[in-house]
């Protein structure tokens, strides 16, 4: 087997393990994928300040997000279909996240359910919320998550629509996967894959069906969810959600500054500064580009997070240099489930631990709650 020492061998792996339609499903971003490749191009134009002679010696990587502790402020990001990448992928990658101490967030569009998740896990987990149509099925969703115990909620803003990715209609991409002699192939060239989702009795969007009125069955469920997408969503509605939860709230996907004086405005505990992995509007600009200016503009207010790119700890250890308090990363975790399952996220967070320790130690810094943009070159 090959020697794992980065995110990219995971994602080597992953391609060879998961059916084409569901890596691409990953591996993809809108349109010409330009937001997807800036998310990470941007990150290797920061350089890092190099120091000698300081002390290196008993170095932590331990901070908190929203006033939780975390082992090091890297969450794993809310992403759909995640049990497509593996069998039981969202249950797997949430023990791994908890092991680890860092917060995992399940999707509304998760294969997996919050009970199952819950039923397989000890602490609170994180669920995000996308709002639908259906305002009966929004509720309840938000009361199974307080059910079970969620500690925080993260609501998306920035998928009233969804922005199109060639790949998943090229590959025509639906789940339950349709059998197609194309899909019966790319399946059966991955048995191990094949056999684990055999075993399993989670193929399908486990929060929706069964819950949401009228989606009873499968056949049900590809035109709910086409339909379900609210584009009336609005800041009244983040109102009446916050309400409704009365706990943690956390607003994803704001890339832009007047965004961002609204989001704190309503009282969120944190925001995220993300453009969903450059999944939705291709040609915004990466989030690593535009953080700066919004924690310059709301970062007094409220609690800023951010992801995108993050293929390594130097991308995280930059984003904290810039002023975000926490960081989530999607594809990095994802890519570990494709290749080994649970210990495949584990190897990912393990990877980047590693990597956001030495560039910490090797920019002359032993607490990642002193670091800030004095370790960057500007310019
Ligand atoms: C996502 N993302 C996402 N976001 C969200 O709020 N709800 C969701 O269901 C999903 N689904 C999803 C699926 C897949 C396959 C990906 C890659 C991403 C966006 C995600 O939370 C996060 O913003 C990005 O993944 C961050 O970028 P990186 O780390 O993947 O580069």
């Amino acid at each position: 087997m090959s020697t794992i020492v980065e995110i990219a061998d995971l994602k080597a792996l992953a391609r060879r393990r998961v059916p084409k339609m569901f890596f691409d499903y990953a591996d993809s971003g809108a349109w010409t994928e330009g937001t997807y490749r800036a998310n990470e191009e941007d990150f290797a134009k920061i350089k890092l300040r190099q120091r000698v002679l300081v002390d290196m010696t008993d170095r932590s990587l331990e901070s908190t997000m929203i006033g939780q502790k975390v082992s090091m402020p890297v969450a794993l990001a809310p992403t759909g279909l995640t049990g497509m990448q593996h069998p039981d992928g969202e249950m797997l990658a949430a023990q791994a996240a908890e092991e680890f101490g860092v917060p995992f967030t399940l999707s509304t569009m998760s294969i997996c359910s919050i009970e199952d998740v819950a039923s397989v896990t000890k602490k609170p987990f994180w669920f995000q919320l996308y709002v639908m149509r259906d305002r009966d099925f929004v509720n309840n969703l938000i009361d199974r998550a307080k059910a079970a115990n969620c500690s925080a909620l993260v609501l998306t803003l920035d998928l009233q629509i969804l922005g199109q990715r060639h790949k998943d209609i090229r590959n025509g991409l639906s789940a339950p996967p349709k059998f197609t002699p194309k899909h019966i192939y790319q399946m059966a060239t991955r048995p191990a894959w094949c056999m684990g989702m055999l075993g399993t009795q989670r193929r399908t969007f486990r929060n929706i069906v069964g819950h949401a009125k009228g989606v009873g069955d499968l056949s049900s469920l590809s035109s709910w969810t086409a339909e379900q997408f609210d584009p009336r969503l609005s800041w009244a509605d983040v109102e009446w959600i916050k309400k409704r939860w009365g706990g943690k709230l956390i607003l994803k996907g704001i890339l832009d500054k007047e965004d961002a004086v609204m989001a704190a405005k309503t009282g969120a505990d944190a925001i995220i500064v993300s453009n969903h992995g450059g999944r939705q509007l291709d040609g915004a600009p990466s989030s690593i580009s535009v953080l700066p200016e919004i924690v310059d503009t709301v970062g007094d207010k409220v609690e800023v997070h951010m992801d995108g790119g993050i293929r390594s700890g130097q991308d995280v250890l930059k984003a904290l240099c810039l002023g975000a308090k926490g960081t989530f990363i999607g594809r990095p975790f994802l890519y570990g489930l494709g290749a080994f399952g649970k210990r495949g996220v584990t190897t990912a967070l393990e990877i980047i631990r590693r990597e956001l320790d030495v560039t910490m130690a090797l920019c002359g810094k032993r607490d990642i709650q002193d670091v800030g943009p004095e370790l960057l070159y500007r310019g």
